[in-house]
């Protein structure tokens, strides 16, 4: 989709359909809206009138001109009670009525800043989240579908404002958009992928491809490497598969000197059977999607490189199968990790900390001031916060509450959840220094607690993302299948981080 800021009045644009909204509780048509009103002969205050149009949140009504204006559809779509609109309730009303205006054959659309001056959304905010909701809300995988769609794409999003000193912010606002839904995009892809594709050595391919594109510095090191580096932990994981892991690292350097401000690990586990330990047969299809985290830090760097923040980032990505062999990692076997500390598998199904334990420790090996880490990591962070919040453990709160913040500006919902030294005892081992797994209670909490045993006194947040990174259903800007969350939120926190 390509996507346009231009001066103008809304009316005067000839698309297949202009999007203009209306506010519930709001009397009388005004704006836009009265001028298109007018042109229509009243058709829209006489909707109103009579209750066809009353601006609930999300509410479509389409409107043909026939003739009357150059665009051939009229949309006034709902924005709900002016003090409760959010950037995010725009992002939510542009993908229902893409979706919509697809779906009857529409393939060029025009809107204004959707939002811009209600309950403090500027217009930047407001033309980023109309960019936003549209290619987001679009998005659809159909690689691996060799009949045609039943409808065809919107091809052009322009987004007019009659003002020209808004233009600036208009125009800004939809380049920042349009890069977080692509990379927000990207990750999708790369987490529907099926594991047959996306394999370790595909993802360091992609990482390859975006390095080239974005000029981003791409390190792929190769079994013997993470042996000379004793990243025992990793290769435990590994051992059982056929596929060779890989453990990529993509640098941005915006800041002047050498060092890592950032870094940004992801849990890249290809596909995830549980190994040995191995998982019910039901639904081990979805762990296709258990690289979601290493597929978040990679397209999260790629929007950073774009947007140019002062800020030197690395992307860290331990990939790998977890599979069953004659060779894979057994319960009972000890690991040594690359910081030298010892650990006591008793599920091979927990190997996603255990791929983190180095990577962490790689991540501290370099030296980085402040560590995030993404990951699929526990099935009981969804059965406590569903598909809504992603979980978030860390040993500082300066942090935690920054990354939280940059979350709910990208409507990517973050809860705070404890950490505390009593949870240690779970994870304490008779024969290493530290088991991978607890007992069945508070298993995120001793997941991230294991975590927090690679990372030392490093400002560091772990998001648990089992439940945010698929959606089971569309939603909103998300669709079935991958979110691609937490991209915006990483993206939004190093920028502020730059700032
Ligand atoms: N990848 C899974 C977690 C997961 C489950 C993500 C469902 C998304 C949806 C992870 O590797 C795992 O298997 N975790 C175990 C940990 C346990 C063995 C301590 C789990 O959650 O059961
Ligand atoms: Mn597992
Ligand atoms: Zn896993």
């Amino acid at each position: 989709m390509e996507i346009k800021a231009i001066v103008g009045g809304i009316t005067e644009i000839k698309a297949g359909a202009i999007i203009v909204n209306f506010i519930e509780e709001m009397p009388h048509p005004d704006g836009e809206l009265a001028t298109i009103d007018q042109a229509l002969g009243g058709a829209i205050s006489q909707l109103i009138s009579q209750g066809g149009i009353r601006g609930k949140l999300n509410e479509i009504t389409i409107v043909h001109s026939l003739g009357r204006l150059p665009a051939s559809q009229v949309v006034i779509a709902g924005l709900g009670k002016q003090p409760e609109l959010s950037q995010d309730k725009v992002r939510g009303v542009v993908a229902e009525t893409c979706r919509l205006l697809r779906q009857k054959g529409i393939d060029s659309v025009a809107t204004i800043a959707q939002g811009a001056g209600i309950a403090g959304i500027s217009v930047e905010g407001a033309a980023q989240a109309v960019t936003e909701g549209a290619l987001l809300g679009v998005y659809s995988f159909r690689k691996h579908m060799t009949k045609e769609a039943e409808y065809g794409e919107i091809k052009q999003l322009t987004v007019v404002d009659a003002n020209e000193a808004r233009l600036p912010g208009l125009v800004e606002g939809c380049n920042k958009g349009k890069i977080l839904a692509e990379a927000t995009n990207l990750a999708r892809d790369m987490v529907n992928e099926p594991a047959n594709y996306m394999t370790p050595g595909q993802m360091a391919k992609t990482a390859k491809q975006l390095a080239e594109t974005y000029g981003l510095e791409l390190s792929v090191l190769e079994r013997e490497q993470m042996q000379e580096l004793r990243m025992g932990a990793l290769l435990g994981v590994a051992q059982g598969s056929l596929e060779p892991p890989k453990f990529i690292t993509l640098h941005y350097r915006g800041g002047d000197a050498a060092e890592i401000d950032v870094a940004l690990v992801g849990k890249g586990v290809t596909f995830d059977s549980g190994g040995i330990s191995i998982k019910p047969s039901e639904g081990m299809a979805e762990m296709k999607g258990d690289m979601a985290g290493g597929a978040a830090v990679v397209a999260a760097i790629t929007a950073i490189a774009q947007l140019k923040p002062e800020i030197n980032v690395i992307a860290i990505v331990p990939a790998t199968e977890n599979l069953p062999s004659g060779d894979a990692l057994k319960p009972g076997d000890v690991l040594t990790a690359m910081n030298g500390k010892t650990i006591e598998i008793i599920s091979t199904d927990a190997e996603g900390r255990l791929i983190l334990a180095d990577a962490l420790g790689y991540a501290k090996k370099l030296g980085a001031k402040l560590i995030v880490d993404v990951a699929t990591l526990t099935g009981a962070m969804r059965v406590a916060l569903g598909d809504i919040y992603s979980g978030a453990f860390s040993n500082n709160q300066e942090l935690i509450d920054k990354v939280i913040t940059a979350g709910a500006e990208a409507g990517e919902l973050i809860w705070q959840m404890p950490m505390h030294e009593g949870y240690k005892g779970q994870i304490k081992s008779d024969v290493a220094d530290i088991k991978n797994a607890g007992d069945r209670y508070a298993v995120p909490v001793t997941a991230a607690q294991f975590l927090a045993e690679f990372v030392g006194d490093t400002p560091w947040v772990h998001l648990d993302i089992a439940g945010t990174s698929f959606s089971e259903k569309e939603r909103s800007y998300l669709v079935k299948g991958a979110t691609g969350v937490p991209v915006r939120t990483l993206v939004n926190l190093v920028l502020s981080l730059a700032k």
